[in-house]
């Protein structure tokens, strides 16, 4: 049985701290909230534990897992160095929505890495999430605390949709407030690269450090991608999903058409798009989902992965989804809705004339 315990999201209770993190010692899974997803805790220096993460999210060993500390001083027991310029991102973004890939300490079991050389860390920004790690006195492996493949809870409900009687606790703060996961840097590559674009946007990255590489998700034919995890059929929602880019007039025109396509041949369509847009597009019979105002990023990350599980709750055969763009957070809702759609993304030249 999965128990659910309710926890102040800013002042979480001692006495439920202390629950969650005797769990934590001993041996258990915990979700709990931190500021991007839920995440399913175990300790990280557990080889057992961690095992038993893979297992009820039904993940391959392969994809190894981000560690979480309580604060930057922990660093030190679960990496072999660190290089001036994580010292530089720690004191700008921790803590915060940045994982930093350094070179593996000696006191992290192979489970958490996937037996590579490198280790994944970050110090969450959530009140709940480090209190936890700093009553169990341990650092916390945690992936998103959805099965795999499915897309990653933002909230209690989502968790428990997903792991309910296969984990021992859930930790129930509240809807988390970034809503897309944290941004994944590789610092043991010549030039920083990003593994996975996240809550921290890559612009803020490029102040600090000058250029930094990203390869898109789509990835090209032939090239390999270089965080495990990130294969492009991830975050999938059941109903089949498009991905439309492209300038929004035309865009928004495509969806319309190719609703309506659906209508006529009686598919039930779910559609994704702007609070802006809906008023060009819900004369058509079909469900529709705002992910937030054009004008606001940060609210289109925090309900992307809210309104995907509703469109797919509601019984939809397909659902239709507007891009946001590259810039600031936009990358990361590009890079999570392209692979929701697996790869099936509609670049919508503009109509001429
Ligand atoms: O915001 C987040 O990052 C959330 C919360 C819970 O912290 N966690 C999360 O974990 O999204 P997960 O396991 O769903 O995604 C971790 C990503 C995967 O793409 C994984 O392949 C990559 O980080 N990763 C982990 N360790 C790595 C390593 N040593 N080298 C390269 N990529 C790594
Ligand atoms: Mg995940």
């Amino acid at each position: 049985m999965t128990r659910c315990l309710k926890v102040d999201p800013e002042h979480p209770e001692p006495a439920v701290m202390a629950e969650a993190a005797a769990v934590i010692r001993g041996g258990g899974l915990v979700a709990f909230p931190t500021e991007t997803v839920y995440g399913l805790g175990a300790n990280a220096l557990d080889a057992q534990a961690v095992a038993s993460i893979f297992r009820a999210k039904e993940r391959p060993f392969y994809d190894p897992l981000i560690v979480h500390l309580a604060d930057a001083t922990q660093l030190s027991s679960v990496v072999a160095e660190v290089p001036d310029v994580a010292r530089e991102l720690v004191v700008e973004f921790w803590p915060g929505p940045l994982t930093l890939v350094l070179p593996r300490g000696p006191q992290v079991p192979d489970e958490v890495t996937a037996g590579g050389n490198t280790v994944a860390v970050r110090v969450p920004a959530h009140a709940v999430a480090r209190a936890l790690i700093a009553a169990a006195g341990v650092p916390i492996a945690a992936p998103s605390a959805n099965r795999f493949g499915r897309v990653s809870p933002t909230c209690a409900d989502h968790v428990m949709a997903d792991l309910s009687g296969r984990i021992d606790l859930v930790l129930d703060g509240g809807a988390t407030q970034v809503g897309v996961e944290s941004t994944v840097l590789s610092l043991c590559s010549d030039i920083p690269t990003i593994l996975r674009p996240g809550g921290i946007a890559r612009e803020s990255l490029e102040r600090l450090l000058g250029s930094v590489d990203f390869r898109d998700s789509l990835g090209t034919e032939g090239e390999t991608l270089v965080s495990p995890g990130t294969t492009v059929k991830h975050y999938a929602p059941r109903a089949k999903t498009t991905l439309y880019r492209g300038e929004r007039e035309a865009v928004l025109a495509r969806i319309r058409r190719d609703v309506l396509d659906y209508v006529t041949a009686g598919v039930t369509v779910g559609v994704l798009v702007a609070e802006e847009d809906l008023a060009m597009l819900t004369d058509l019979p079909a469900v529709y989902r705002s992910v937030g105002s054009i004008t606001s990023m940060e609210q289109i990350a925090r309900q992307l992965f809210a309104s995907l599980r509703s469109l797919d709750a509601s019984g939809v055969t397909v659902i239709l989804a507007r891009d946001f763009g590259p810039s600031g957070l936009g990358l990361a809702i590009r890079d999570r809705l392209t692979r929701a759609a697996a790869g099936d993304v509609i670049v919508v030249m503009e109509t001429s004339g």
